[in-house]
């Protein structure tokens, strides 16, 4: 991708670029709706990505080509404040970024900016977090600033939430900016410490797009966190990541605050379980907790929509016991993520009858875990 996006680059506006960004989408192995509530969870980074071919100039402005919107192009100096444009949909999350980092205080260099991206849109595997992630790491380079990736991600996550509007957490970022090949990570959302867990050999992780586009700025995402946040301040404590069972039980909560912390505190356990059970190579046991994981999404944290509950149960049947199969990311719609042994990928998918809501076959994404953002040196 890289060698034609530098060409349209070039072609849009008139010079060479200085340099190529990429960062990876992600896909979530095990814990869901755990990173806001200070708790942990296992992604991967992953090889679709977004794209980012750059180059430097001199006034402050920051302009940028769409080469996935026909060379749409928008334009804002850093000084403005964020606003959504309308009529550059595409552009806010880059503006939010751009926000965030002047917000952080960082002088930035204005930039040409070209991007494209291969994740998919609306599948819950970051293609939002991906392009900001990117965007970052590219206005750092340029600026000649040498911000850790880790901060790089704090600031995709505060643009998302302040400017975009999602009160995301920040698993993705995180994920996009510390992947590590080979390795999920296994992240502590509360100290936001990253622990490369490696995967085992001879797995392959399968992504089944369901086809049910998802929104995440629809408002069920923010009503999951408040709910949230509404069970932790009736227990007494300052995250879910800090109850148990016991006392969820012992707070009198309603049945569907009670089912919601439920979901948070009982997927933080699995989460934990599902790193020990990936370092050991036992797939049969990270099977079981992705099963656990999705029943919990469905039943009490409400996330999961009817295709996507029938195509995990169908790539559960086809795993069977080694492996396993759950919906991935923020849900109501979007992807679901299966592991199993490498030799048996291909039967697992020969035997897929899923179809889309349309009727056609679901997008498929054979996928290994991959390093997080960096500069493309070819
Ligand atoms: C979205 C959010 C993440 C996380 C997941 C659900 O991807 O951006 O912060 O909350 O949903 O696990």
């Amino acid at each position: 991708m890289t060698a034609p996006l530098a060409r349209q680059f070039a072609d849009g506006f008139g010079m060479s670029p200085a340099l190529v960004v990429r960062a990876p989408g992600r896909v979530n192995l095990i814990g869901e709706h755990t990173d806001y509530n200070d708790g942990f969870v296992l992604p991967a980074a992953i090889s679709v990505e977004s794209r980012v071919v750059a180059a430097p100039r001199g006034d402050g402005v920051i302009r940028v080509m769409a080469c996935d919107f026909g060379g749409a192009t928008a334009q804002w100096p850093l000084d403005a404040t964020y606003a959504a444009d309308p009529a550059h949909g595409w552009a806010d999350y880059i503006r939010a970024m751009t926000a965030a980092m002047s917000a952080r205080g960082h002088a930035l260099t204005g930039a040409d900016l070209a991007v494209s991206g291969t994740v998919p849109q609306g599948a819950g595997l970051s293609s939002s977090a991906s392009l900001m992630v990117g965007i970052g790491t590219a206005l750092a380079a340029l600026s000649g600033l040498a911000i850790a990736p880790a901060d790089i991600a704090l600031m995709a996550q505060a643009g998302e939430c302040d400017h975009v509007g999602v009160r995301c957490g920040i698993m993705d970022q995180l994920a996009s900016a510390c992947g590590v090949r080979d390795h999920a990570l296994m992240i502590d959302c509360r100290s936001r410490a990253v622990r490369p867990v490696a995967l085992p050999k001879g797995v392959e992780i399968l992504i089944v797009h369901s086809g049910v586009a998802r929104g995440l700025v629809e408002g069920a995402y923010n009503d999951r966190r408040a709910q949230c946040e509404a069970a932790a301040a009736a227990v007494g404590v300052s995250a879910l990541r800090d109850a148990d069972m016991a006392m969820l039980e012992g707070a009198r909560l309603d049945a569907v605050t009670l089912a919601r912390a439920r979901h948070v505190v009982t997927e933080n356990a699995r989460v934990l379980a599902a790193a020990e059970a990936l370092a050991a190579g036992d797939l049969v046991a990270m099977g079981a907790l992705m099963a656990a994981s999705h029943a919990s999404m469905r039943d009490d944290f409400r996330i999961t929509v009817p295709a996507i509950d029938a195509l995990v149960t169908e790539l559960q049947a086809l795993i069977g016991l080694e492996g396993g199969a759950r919906m991935t990311g923020g849900g109501f719609g979007g992807a679901v993520v299966a592991l199993c042994p490498a030799d048996s990928a291909d039967a697992v998918l020969a035997g897929l009858t899923y179809r889309k809501p349309d009727g056609s076959p679901p997008l498929v994404l054979r996928e290994t875990a991959c390093d997080g953002a960096g500069l493309v040196m070819s």
